[in-house]
């Protein structure tokens, strides 16, 4: 095996550094300039500085990294420490077993585009410009998502046509494009490169139509649409040019079926087709949020309290003509009955709505009620239109809309002056929070915090936003304008061209595995697993190694030592621990993402701790087990560290929690042995906070 050593330029040198003759002792320089070739899968241990940088720097390496500069040279600790750092990092590297390459291959070079909108039609637009067969699934009978429905973009109020229909058009002329209305995802199965997707195609009821219109001057039903009233049969402008029957409304009387001079059929059965596509994006968008719920407004008991929506396409088909309009800001939102968060975009809609009457209604009286204005960038200079427009605004949340004589009343205390004011209006109109697609992501294993999907959490699959090849693109990811939303999707296009031009995407970056000798199927692993990468699979548990991030919390959870991490094994964390381990010493086993880049940020920043502290890089904090920690005491340490993030800065969500319950049993059993529950402890430390781990190792040694 090959010891890589750096002298990091003059910085680090180690005499007489022998290991015995199957260790091959290499001294460079400047391992960052040096260009050294290490072969793939090669088992090394590498001597230098932050293994941060070096695994950039050697990420086909099977490598054992030592961090000689922060913790030996910059800490003024003597080389002897050096030494047994290094000997402990090849002990560990000759007991684990190597680390297996992952290999994913990317057998189909198509793309599944869930969601027709703004960002799946522009998504679709430039995968198949690029030459990548798309299908493209729409849920509703027509394409052009919430965006078609509008009247206007903000803040040029550019007609909805002038964005969405030129995508159209482009779209559905490509022979590349494969599209589904009416349609949705009911299964999936495979994993990035290869996913087999099933979908339902409902019924549309018209099967052949020349766009006569017969049938809606017959059918009784009439259905209340976003603002619009059509009948339960009905058309759109956008594609495809060919009626759809809306089948939660319709009654069958079978009228339409009397007059249409080509075909409907209102048995029509739903249908089943499968498809295969390399990767999947999720652009499904935003859906208000139901503000039924928000009961003091009155939505739905009141006809002229509306959503902004419905009022836009109220006023622009003139069929709503407000004398004077009150706007709710952060309806259902900012609020934590409802929906905690910002939704961000609806301050500028009820601006922009507001804009849309003045502009056909110069003479309305117009009202906007926010908690504070959130006017960011461009936007500031559309708001101060408004007040030169003569829109008043007020500062507060009303509390409550009431009916007093026909009229409503909008009651809110201005913060400004603390006056409590009634304000009467024809029409309230709230601006409402939003809510993302939960039914898809649910679907498709998205993780969410919140309501919206965590990514970025690239890793493993390099520069793979999500760990299935599942890319969201668009506001179903947050709160977004158009121009935001095709900036987004755009992003995901360059992705996802980047992954299916490939054959197969590598990576050998540990992950977990499972040894069936061991291994119960008591299923304690697949609860701890933060990424549902661990499932049944012909009565064994299965591992993932697409999904699996490589946490190492299965393997500290298994009561069996049956489920292990790569290069974290019970074998190797004791291999390290006995060969370092000397009476007296602390271990400190860090979590990579925090603690230990606290001890890098102690090197440069003149924070020094004293040198019996031993530091092991871990994945997470949850992903000690406890016979390391009993191993070290054994050994005579005077006390075992375990350092991890903070409360919700898990990389791995809660990897952390199920330390600090770890810590708690520990204590327990170390009570049981005989030996004090102060040698243990967690702590929370931040990757900048140096001057805290110091503090902790020094109240260690005077315990
Ligand atoms: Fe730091 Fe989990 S990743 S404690």
């Amino acid at each position: 095996m090959r010891l890589i050593l750096c002298h990091c330029n003059g910085l680090i040198s180690i005499p007489d550094l022998d290991f015995g003759p199957d260790i091959k002792i290499e001294w460079y320089d400047d391992l960052c300039k040096e260009g050294i070739k290490i072969g793939e899968g090669e088992k090394v241990v590498i001597a230098g500085c932050s293994p941060s940088l070096m695994e950039g720097l050697f990420p086909d390496a099977d490598a054992e990294f030592v961090n000689l500069k922060d913790h030996i040279v910059l800490m003024n600790h003597p080389l002897e420490k050096a030494k047994e750092l290094l000997r402990a990092a090849i002990e560990k590297a000759k007991t684990g077993p190597e680390i297996k390459k992952k290999t994913f291959a990317i057998k189909s070079r198509s793309a599944a585009v869930i969601g027709s909108g703004v960002a799946g039609l522009d998504l679709t637009k430039a995968l198949t410009g690029a030459g990548i067969k798309t299908y493209l699934i729409e849920k509703e009978p027509f394409l052009g998502g919430t965006v078609a429905k509008l009247d206007r973009l903000y803040p040029e109020a550019t007609p909805w046509s002038h964005t969405v229909l030129p995508l159209i058009s482009i779209v559905v002329k490509n022979k590349d494009v494969e599209i589904f209305t009416s349609s949705e995802i009911t299964d999936i199965k495979g994993e990035i490169g290869n996913y087999n997707i099933q979908i339902k195609i409902k019924p549309r009821g018209v099967i052949e139509c020349n766009n006569c219109g017969t049938c809606v001057s017959v059918c009784p039903i009439t259905v209340q649409d976003n603002g619009r009233v059509r009948k339960a049969i009905y058309t759109s402008n956008t594609y495809p040019n060919i009626y759809a029957i809306d089948f939660n409304a319709c009654n069958k009387c079978g009228e339409c079926v009397k007059v249409c001079p080509k075909k409907i059929d209102l048995n029509e059965k739903e249908r089943i087709v499968n498809i295969n596509a390399g990767t999947i994006a999720v652009a499904t968008g935003l859906k208000f949020y139901d503000l039924t719920k928000v009961e003091e407004y009155g939505y739905g008991r009141y006809p002229n309290v509306m959503n902004v929506l419905e009022f836009e396409r109220k006023v622009a088909d003139g069929s709503l003509v407000p004398k004077k309009v009150v706007f709710v800001c952060c309806a259902g939102s900012r609020d934590k009955n409802h929906l905690p968060y910002c939704s961000r975009i609806c301050c500028f809609l009820a601006l922009k709505e507001a804009k849309l009457v003045i502009d056909r209604y110069p003479d309305t009286r117009i009202f906007v009620c926010a908690i504070d204005m959130r006017s960011y960038g461009n936007f500031e200079y559309f708001y101060d239109t408004l007040r030169e427009l003569g829109v008043t605004f007020v500062k507060g949340k009303p509390s409550e809309v009431v009916r007093k004589n026909g009229n409503l009343v909008v009651k809110v205390e201005d913060l400004y002056t603390n006056e409590l004011l009634e304000i009467d209006a024809d029409t309230v109109v709230l601006s409402s929070g939003f809510v993302p697609d939960k039914e898809t992501f649910d679907k498709l294993g998205i993780k969410t915090y919140g309501d919206f999907p965590v990514y970025f959490e690239s890793g493993k699959l390099g520069n793979i936003e999500m760990p299935r090849g599942i890319f969201i693109a668009g506001s179903s990811s947050f709160p977004a304008g158009v121009a935001e939303t095709l900036v987004d999707s755009r992003k995901s296009a360059f992705s996802i061209i980047n992954l299916l031009q490939k054959d197969s995407i590598e990576s050998n970056q540990p992950i977990a595995y499972v040894n069936e000798d061991y291994c119960s199927v008591c299923k304690t692993c697949i609860s701890a697993c933060p990424y549902n990468a661990i499932m049944i699979e012909n009565e064994k548990i299965k591992i993932r190694s697409d999904l699996c991030m490589g946490c190492g919390i299965c393997a500290s959870a298994c009561p069996a030592a049956a489920s292990r991490l790569e290069k974290f094994t019970a074998k190797e964390i004791s291999a390290w621990i006995r060969n370092l381990t000397k009476s007296g010493d602390i271990i400190a086993l860090l979590c990579k993402w925090s603690a230990y880049n606290a001890t890098e940020t102690a090197a440069y920043t003149n924070v020094h701790y004293p040198e019996n502290v031993k530091i092991l890089r871990v994945p997470c904090s949850g992903a000690v087990e406890p016979n390391h920690i009993i191993q070290a005491l054994n050994l005579g340490a005077r006390g075992v560290l375990i350092g991890g993030c903070y409360p919700n800065a898990c990389h791995y969500a809660k990897g952390n929690f199920r330390a600090r319950a770890r810590e708690q049993i520990l204590k327990e059993t170390l009570d049981l042995l005989g030996l004090s529950k102060k040698y243990i402890r967690l702590e929370w430390i931040g990757k900048d906070e140096a001057k805290k781990f110091e503090k902790i190792i020094n109240e260690m040694n005077q315990a």
